[in-house]
């Protein structure tokens, strides 16, 4: 147990005292689960696990999106990343946070003493490959969750977040991911309209995910393999899944949307053509994935992480009488009921929040568990076809395949990086 509060038990400012003793206050007049389910002037405590850009940024819009709501735990492996995010939520949400040092904590056991707090509510922000296991341990101790995208690494890890989605819904619990676009207007109407029917019937469609470098962190003396790999996420397969699970999940998961069902089957190609240095770890930097979905409807999906290169980030949705075009700001329909969005875009990543706090509220909590865990696992079923160079059914990935990336500890010391895969010779696990 790494815990800051360990060090410094008992120590808390007078500014924290009196935000805390006002919290503690309101929560005592308003007892255990009525207090989740009551009216819309409760007080929403949630607790924060993973602080980086964006488990702060999701906090932010958390506690900017309804009344009432109040940052009051927080975990995360690293302390200079706790720091960084509490000075940062300070700075810009003072009188939402009243974290103290009692309820903070790092290590690799923070997430288990965030849950244990006082809290409604979590925010899990970390690489996704801890998801599963925070979320089961949230859902377990009866709290609200909001995860971001993507839920999982690995087959494993998926079928572990649907398990904890179907527990969390027979608890009433709401489960909201970071999948912002499913809350963001011109999405909501197109998809509003290609479900009604006004492209026709769907017979395929395009996804890209294509763009330069993103950040990467040097290896530092005095960094285990561990702790460098956890810092430079982005690049470990266990980690973060590769990019195509990282990134590309969002617009796999706007086809997904769009089609109603997951595909059936994914057959892929990738590679690690330009980012080959040891700072990039094992993944690669492009991948092309054709996805079967049921009626013969096929996909293809691109994404590509290259500095120098053509930029895309869309889906393209094609139907009998005419298709869509959706990106992060634009949404229009071509063909015979052409159609442009032109109305409000309230911020997704605050609305998002906003429709999971209101759901608490009004006692009809969403669950986009089961949701997500498909959407990312589209994107798991892609990279192990791309990784391998077989074609994938649905059915064998999400019931059969063993794959496993866990570490064997989760403890600073050595840690062996796996080799990067080779299509043809890396197995089907
Ligand atoms: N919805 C979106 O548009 C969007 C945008 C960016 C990132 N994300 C997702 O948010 C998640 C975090 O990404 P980020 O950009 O904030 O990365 P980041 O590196 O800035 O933050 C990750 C944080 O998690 C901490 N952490 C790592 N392992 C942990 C553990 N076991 N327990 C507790 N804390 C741990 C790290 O120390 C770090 O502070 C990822 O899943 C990413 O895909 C979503």
């Amino acid at each position: 147990m790494n815990k800051k509060a360990s060090e410094e038990k008992g120590k808390v400012s007078r500014r924290d005292f009196i935000k805390t003793s006002a919290a503690v206050g309101m929560a005592a007049v308003l007892p255990g689960k009525e207090r989740l389910f009551a009216a819309g002037s409760d007080r929403l405590r949630v607790g924060l696990i993973g602080c980086g850009g964006r488990g702060t940024g999701a906090a932010e819009d958390c506690v900017k999106s309804s009344e009432n709501v109040e940052i009051v735990a927080m975990g995360d492996l690293f302390q200079d990343s706790l720091d960084r995010s509490l000075a940062e939520l300070s700075r810009e949400v003072d009188d939402k946070v009243s974290v103290t040092e009692d309820t903070s904590f790092v290590g690799f056991d923070a997430f288990e003493e965030v849950v244990a707090c006082d809290v409604d509510m979590v925010i899990l922000g970390t690489p996704p490959h801890f998801r599963p296991e925070h979320f089961k341990a949230a859902v377990e101790a009866g709290k609200h969750v909001f995860m971001e995208k993507p839920v999982a690494v690995d087959p494993v890890g998926i079928r572990s977040i649907i398990a904890s989605s179907e527990l969390a819904k027979q608890k009433g619990l709401a489960i909201v991911a970071g999948t912002q676009r499913r809350h963001q207007a011109h999405y909501l109407e197109i998809m509003r309209r290609i479900h009604r029917g006004d492209i026709g019937e769907i017979v395929g469609g395009q996804c890209y995910w294509n763009m330069g470098e993103l950040w990467v962190k040097k290896r530092q003396p005095g960094w285990s393999d561990m702790e460098w790999q956890c810092r430079n996420w982005l690049y470990f397969t266990w980690l973060s899944g590769d990019h195509i699970v990282e990134q590309h999940v969002h617009n796999l998961d706007i086809i997904n949307w769009a089609i109603g069902a997951h595909p059936i089957q994914a057959m892929g190609m990738g590679g690690r053509e330009v980012r080959t240095g040891p700072e990039y770890g094992n993944i690669f930097d492009h991948f092309a994935i054709e996805y079967e979905y049921p009626n013969g409807v096929r996909v293809m999906s691109m994404c590509r992480q290259t500095a120098g290169c053509n930029n895309q980030v869309s889906e393209r949705v094609v139907g009998a009488k005419g298709q869509t075009y959706t990106d992060g700001s634009n949404g229009f329909i071509e063909g015979q009921k052409a159609y442009k969005y032109e109305g409000e875009s309230p911020n997704p990543y605050v609305q998002e929040h906003a429709d999971l706090i209101a759901s608490i509220r009004e006692g009809k909590p969403l669950n986009e568990g089961k949701r997500i865990a498909e959407s990312t696992m589209t994107a798991i079923m892609g990279r192990m076809s791309a990784y391998t160079g077989r074609a994938l059914k649905w059915d064998w990935a999400m019931n059969a395949s063993k794959l496993d990336l866990s570490p064997p500890k989760y403890e600073f010391g050595d840690l062996p990086v796996r080799p990067a895969a080779v299509p043809g010779k890396t197995k089907l696990e």
